[in-house]
């Protein structure tokens, strides 16, 4: 039976668990095993066979995560950047992953903990970074970037409308008091935007995404990374992405499309630039996401979208 973490529920479990296809006696890798929800059921389905790495960067998690597996005996948990899962792997006797998970973004505990500074609604440090080893923290950034490099930072990772707004208030606001906590920040960006009658939604959303992508360098080396799991896929191995905002989802996206011998340039004819070689078969035509009833029973569910393919070959 799954045991569902109380502080975090597994986003589509069942669709992710469905497309992974998990073999007994194969090698699964979880890049985000956070509490370990899926994690737990990927070792179910494993039955003591096979290899199962998980990898987080955020010690607390991956320390609740031990935890809930230390029942399962085939299976290392490594506190990293899953970016260094090619390092990772080169320590193992096999080189080829049969199934691999990313659920990317932040866990409900990380976002519940006031003192990790990613929500709103907690008033804590103004922290946001995951890997707490990471040297600059999201005050630390709010203080270091100057007013255009703000401006850009909240539209190109929050698509916030009013960044360079809220980037002239922080200018001018830092330079009487240093901005510390979540509480600051969000009620100097409310005082800039307003609240819009009856959302639920509170205007720094999107102020706190830019800061959090930001912070944890979450979109740079995506891309590559996912090339080098594709690569590491043996054939009929999968990868099964979950995403939680556009901008990884488009990046998810497109490089399937280019992994599937598409075009993703949309130039016509003999001018597209794609590779245009087939290494991956799309399992979903469309991105599968969460049902109403599981956005009833999990509301933090309701921007996700999962994408998974398959490696081609014999
Ligand atoms: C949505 S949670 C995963 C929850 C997990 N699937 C479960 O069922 O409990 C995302 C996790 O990914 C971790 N994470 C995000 N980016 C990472 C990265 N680049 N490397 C390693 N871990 C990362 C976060 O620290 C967080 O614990």
């Amino acid at each position: 039976m799954v045991c569902m973490s109380v502080e975090h529920t597994p986003v589509l479990l069942n669709e992710a668990l469905e497309l992974l296809d998990v073999r007994p006696g194969g090698l699964y890798v979880d890049c985000t095993v956070g509490l370990g929800g899926h994690a737990e059921a990927i070792l179910e389905r494993l039955g003591g066979q096979g290899q199962f790495l998980g990898i987080d960067r955020d010690q607390a998690a991956l320390d609740r995560a031990r935890e809930r597996l230390n029942r399962f005996r085939n299976l290392e948990l490594y506190h990293s950047n899953f970016k260094n899962l090619p390092l990772i792997m080169s320590r193992l006797s096999r080189e080829t992953i049969d199934g691999c998970l990313i659920d990317l973004g932040v866990s409900s505990m990380q976002l519940t903990s006031a003192d990790r500074g990613f929500s709103l609604r907690e008033t804590g440090p103004l922290d946001m970074r995951m890997d707490l080893d990471q040297k600059i923290t999201a005050s630390q950034l709010l203080h270091q970037l100057n007013e255009d490099q703000l401006t850009d930072l909240f539209r190109r990772y929050g698509e916030e409308p009013s960044a360079r707004k809220i980037a002239a208030a922080i200018v001018v606001e830092r330079r009487v008091r240093r901005l510390q906590t979540t509480r600051d920040l969000a009620e100097l960006v409310e005082r800039v935007k307003g609240r819009r009658p009856g959302s639920r939604i509170h205007p720094a959303t999107q102020v706190f995404q830019a800061l959090r992508i930001e912070v944890n360098q979450e979109l740079s080396g995506l891309e590559e990374f996912l090339e080098a799991v594709i690569q590491r896929l043996s054939p009929g191995g999968r990868l099964v992405v979950v995403s939680f905002h556009s901008l990884e989802d488009r990046v998810v996206k497109q490089l399937f499309q280019k992994q599937a011998g598409r075009c993703i340039c949309f130039r016509p004819g003999d001018a597209c630039i794609c590779p245009r070689q087939e290494r991956v078969r799309i399992l979903t035509k469309k991105p599968v996401v969460p049902s109403a009833q599981e956005i009833g029973a999990n509301p933090r569910s309701r921007s996700a979208k999962l994408r998974a393919v398959e490696k081609i070959g014999v």
